[in-house]
């Protein structure tokens, strides 16, 4: 090795030593007559003495020393003169006095600074991603994300599962979202697509007999990216034969956290996890990833609101819908412009409206609450007891504001539910160092999509269904339940499982509610459920989210953070520069032709 210590791992214990170190020059400062470098490594920093009285050659090689330059350094360690200790760095008491130096490699000037935290683009830093990785944040984000991953190999090889890899060239798995296709060159006109997930692979492992597989698992989707979504991620992916779902749920909180506890002990857990069911957390947070770090819980006021002359409220009622509400705290004074900003919003999640009610802050109490300390154009059709009644219900004080909203009751409680969060994060209703983790359970099994009336699969096709809501299948599929589940933490979904359908014809049968003919069944799904006919054990599995749980236990915003070299907002590697046009030779192997208008497209 060309170093004997990290810089970051000097301490007062190795005073009186000779090291080696070898980094990058992080900053140079000469002090009348002695330079003095701060030396970085990956392990962190440590403060180089060159005194031209000790030696007048390294003195000098220092001073040719630049910003990133590359260097390797013998010398001393001393303890740094009283006074002169800098207790902000974990080698603050020490320095090298340096006896022999030497530049290993020069740099250009980085495009940005690498020794301060500056907001830098991030498509500059994308571009020069090598560089925005020897950022100390970024350093330690990869090293969190590895000692995750090392955690969770440990914690299943300890009870006994088997680390499988599955093919990344394989048959398009309906998980959701657009396949990323691949040119097959041996098989003109055909294509392999990238797994979006070893979601089958994994089943066929257990009809293969396996009991406990896992894998750090590649998926690969072509949908928009946002903060915490990637065109590829990784996934814990873990399946397991002849279990329930209390199995899993067991297994999963057992690893979330003994792994928390070990990388990341200053996190104060609530132990056991809580766990809702999908009903209860739509009724009350209007998301199945609820932010659970604040209240603003949503109320149904239906019973008060049918009382009202309100058509808009009587008119939703009638029509089996909703009236629900939240309360905003302190936000009675709001403007005519914030109040329509929430309104927008509200019409943006599909709500016809919203009401907004707000409660003087001079008023003695909401008992004593009389018209004039209302302000709603809704007052003229709600008389003042009912507005009582109302913000009782919803535990408001003086000064808050009621946002409510009438209609159907999947639309009231997500339109709630986005109000709600987004007021939460603005009114800094969170602690952004606390951490609230739940477990979701029993999805409905499908969901009507909105706009085709189609029936799609809430988690995906391959769920089993609760025992309990079998009968419903032929009758109210829309009421059937899903043997499935999720983890959240802090309004983001970490991971989501099922137990899954391990018989032919079961399977068959959901494919066919799905509107999938016969032919289309067997040509895609061929292979799962001939595998199912020859004992196929029970099973299930989860998946967790790898960058979503580091992006989360880093504090990161984006998962882009805690990725070595993911892609921008548009799906594209600034640094390779990926996606790219491809030569005419390697097109006409593969016999594919660019439609001649697709330039234009670009
Ligand atoms: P699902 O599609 O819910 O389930 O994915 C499981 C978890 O993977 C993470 N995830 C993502 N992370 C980053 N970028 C993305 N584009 C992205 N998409 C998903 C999330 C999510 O909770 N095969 C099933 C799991 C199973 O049933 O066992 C599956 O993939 O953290």
């Amino acid at each position: 090795m060309l170093k004997t210590h990290y810089c970051g791992e000097l301490r007062k214990e190795n005073v009186g030593e000779t090291v080696t170190l070898a980094g990058w020059v992080n900053r140079r400062r000469d002090h009348g007559g002695l330079i003095f470098i701060d030396l970085r490594d990956r392990d962190g920093i440590a403060q180089v003495v060159f005194n031209p009285e000790i030696t007048a050659e390294c003195h000098q090689i220092a001073s040719e020393f630049r910003s990133e330059y590359v260097v390797q350094i013998t010398g001393e360690v001393a303890l740094r003169p009283q006074g002169t200790e800098n207790p902000e760095l974990a080698t603050g008491d020490i320095e090298v006095i340096a006896r022999q130096a030497k530049i290993l490699n020069t740099s250009k000037t980085p495009p940005f600074y690498i020794n301060e935290e500056v907001d830098v683009d991030e498509n500059v830093r994308l571009k020069y991603r090598y560089l925005d990785l020897r950022r100390q944040r970024m350093k330690n984000n990869l090293m969190l994300r590895h000692r995750i991953i090392k955690f969770m190999r440990d914690f299943l090889d300890a009870r006994g599962f088997v680390e499988i890899e599955t093919p990344m060239l394989i048959k398009s798995t309906p998980e959701g979202a657009r396949d990323y296709l691949v040119p097959a060159r041996l098989h003109p006109g055909k294509f392999y697509a990238l797994p979006q997930s070893p979601q089958q692979l994994k089943q066929l492992l257990m009809v293969g007999g396996l009991e406990k597989y896992y894998q750090i698992a590649r998926c690969f989707r072509d949908e928009d990216t946002r903060a915490d979504r990637q065109p590829e991620f990784t996934q814990l992916d873990l399946e397991m034969s002849f279990v329930d779902e209390e199995d899993i749920l067991r297994l999963l909180e057992e690893l979330f956290i003994s792994m928390i506890e070990t990388v990341k002990p200053e996190i104060k857990l609530a132990k056991p996890f809580p766990r809702f069911t999908f009903a209860e957390v739509m009724e009350r947070f209007g998301s199945d990833k609820p932010d659970l770090r604040f209240g603003m819980e949503l109320k149904d006021l239906s019973g008060i609101a049918a009382q009202t002359s309100f058509g808009i409220f009587t008119s939703a009622i009638n029509a089996g819908g909703k009236v629900k509400g939240i309360c905003v705290p302190g936000c009675a004074g709001y403007s005519r412009g914030q109040l329509e900003e929430l309104n927008q919003l509200a019409r943006s999640c599909g709500a016809g409206g919203l009401v907004t009610i707000a409660i003087s802050a001079a008023a003695a109490g909401i008992e004593a609450l009389t018209s004039e300390m209302i302000k709603s154009a809704a007052a003229k059709f709600i008389n003042i007891e009912q507005i009582k009644a109302m913000a009782q219900r919803l535990e408001a004080k003086p000064g808050d504001l009621l946002l409510i909203v009438a209609g159907d009751a999947k639309m009231t409680n997500a339109t709630l539910g986005e109000l709600r969060k987004q007021l939460g994060q603005r009114l800094k209703l969170i602690d952004p160092k606390s951490f609230a983790f739940a477990f979701i359970l029993d999805f409905p099994m499908f969901e009507y999509d909105r706009k085709t009336g189609a029936l799609s699969t809430m988690h995906h096709p391959f769920t089993a269904i609760k025992d309990e809501d079998l009968p419903l299948l032929d009758t109210a599929p829309e009421k059937v339940r899903g043997k499935s589940y999720d983890f959240v933490c802090n309004g983001t979904e970490l991971c989501s499982g099922s137990i899954r359908i391990h018989n032919a014809e079961m399977q068959r049968k959901i494919f066919r509610i799905l509107g999938y003919k016969n032919e289309e069944i067997e040509e895609r799904f061929g292979h799962l459920l001939e595998a199912f006919e020859y004992g196929a054990p029970p099973h299930g599995g989860v998946a967790p989210g790898i960058d979503r749980i580091v992006m989360l236990l880093t504090g990161e915003e984006s998962i882009r953070d805690v990725v070595a070299f993911p892609k921008n907002q548009n799906a594209v590697d600034m640094m390779l520069n990926a996606p790219e046009v491809v030569s005419e030779a390697q097109l006409s192997e593969l016999h594919i032709r660019i439609k001649e208008d697709t330039k234009e497209l670009t």
